[in-house]
């Protein structure tokens, strides 16, 4: 592939230039390069067997074959046809049939409850142009996750999971070519992309049976906390705790995803990048999303059973609930200890922390130190 730097972080004038293996991808994934621009145009023929693997593509396969696999693949295929169903319904100026999403949206917090992994990880694989159907699916399933790890009651959280999938109903009059456009918007597109909030709010308003939550979560979930969203530009006093948890799950979705216009980003990756863009989140309800997804990005201060703190260190894209981390205070004696590099190997052994609880008041100081130092040893094996 042909890609540019939109940075000029790597290539100076901010030319490109051409990738033909897969290491030179790896080696600018692992560089400070935040996003390339890959250029179609000037894409060079390879040959198929040189053709770039994702990954994790043969893992996400792999879990289609099973049975917890099935089931995940028939509850979010319902789903989107009902999302589909509901934008014909809207097109054809039909009621939107509240009534026949309640069983759906029973069947995906079951899935989310009892078959989190496969459900999340199918839920990533959307084809280009089923995104925006697939999308409201994704965004429901994770907000069904996020108000169960918040605490909601169980009618709560079917609310919530009834707001994610009508989030963007207002996306019903943006044109194809605007919602799927590999290049970036022209200003008058960018309008159109941002009307769909308000325009779904009108939408959802005239539906009968429609909550509160729903209607707030379409018209708000652009808002940010730090008042630079859209349509209204509230700030974080004004804005709801839905509407906050819309956002982190929309746009972690989106980020995870094959769009039209840049690659899926690893689950890992897109927390970090997520926990780095202050003022767009609220921090409280991110760092409850990362946990109740049982991931650990990278720089995020983890519990090794009971016994130490440490910081992640290094993704495990086979296995997202097992990376590598570096220890470097003991629970136990309550204090500073020399680092060391531990590779986890079973699920459950860590657990994702705050560090203001733990008085680490400076954490991304203290995270760069940490993760600049040289660890005593090479990485031992954590057991359960
Ligand atoms: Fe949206």
């Amino acid at each position: 592939m042909f890609v540019r730097d939109p940075q000029c972080r790597w290539s100076g004038n901010g030319d490109g230039l051409v990738l033909r293996r897969p290491d030179e991808l790896a080696r600018i994934r692992e560089s400070a390069v935040e996003y390339v621009l890959v250029d179609t145009g000037r894409a060079v023929a390879v040959k198929p067997a040189t053709k770039q693997k994702s990954q994790d593509r043969p893992q996400r396969t792999a879990v289609l074959g099973t049975a917890a696999g099935k089931r995940a693949a028939k509850a979010i295929d319902a789903s989107r046809k009902a999302v589909a169903k509901i934008a014909d319904d809207i097109r054809l100026g039909r009621p939107i049939q509240l009534v026949r999403l309640a069983p759906l949206i029973e069947e995906l917090s079951e899935q989310v409850r009892t078959n989190t992994e496969a459900l999340f990880s199918l839920l990533r694989i959307k084809r280009r142009d089923q995104y925006t159907y697939l999308h409201s699916v994704a965004v429901a399933a994770l907000m069904i996750n996020l108000a169960r790890a918040v605490g909601e009651d169980e009618a709560s959280v079917a609310a919530y999971g009834t707001a994610g999938l009508l989030h963007d109903a207002g996306k019903i009059a943006v044109p194809e070519q605007i919602l799927n456009k590999p290049d970036r918007l022209t200003d008058a597109e960018f309008d159109v992309m941002r009307s769909h909030p308000a325009l779904g709010h009108r939408i959802l308003a005239v539906s009968s049976g429609i909550s509160a939550l729903a209607l707030d979560v379409c018209l708000h979930h652009h808002e940010r906390p730090d008042g630079r969203g859209y349509p209204d530009g509230l700030d974080g006093a004004d804005l709801s705790r839905a509407a906050r948890m819309a956002a982190i799950c929309d746009v972690y979705d989106a980020l995870t995803s094959d769009r039209a216009y840049k690659d899926a980003w690893s689950p890992q990756r897109a927390l970090e990048a997520m926990q780095s863009w202050t003022g767009q989140f609220d921090a409280e309800l991110l760092s409850a999303f990362v946990s109740s997804l049982g991931i650990f990005p990278v720089g995020s201060l983890v519990r090794v059973r009971d016994s130490a703190l440490a910081i992640v260190i290094a993704d495990n894209h086979a296995e997202p609930t097992c990376p590598t981390v570096r220890s470097f205070y003991s629970i136990t004696r309550g204090c500073r200890v020399r680092c060391e590099d531990v590779q986890i190997r079973a699920a459950g052994v860590l657990s994702p922390e705050r560090p203001e609880r733990w008085g680490f008041d400076d954490w991304p100081s203290l995270a760069a130190t940490l993760l600049e130092q040289a660890a005593d040893h090479t990485p031992q094996r954590c057991e359960a």
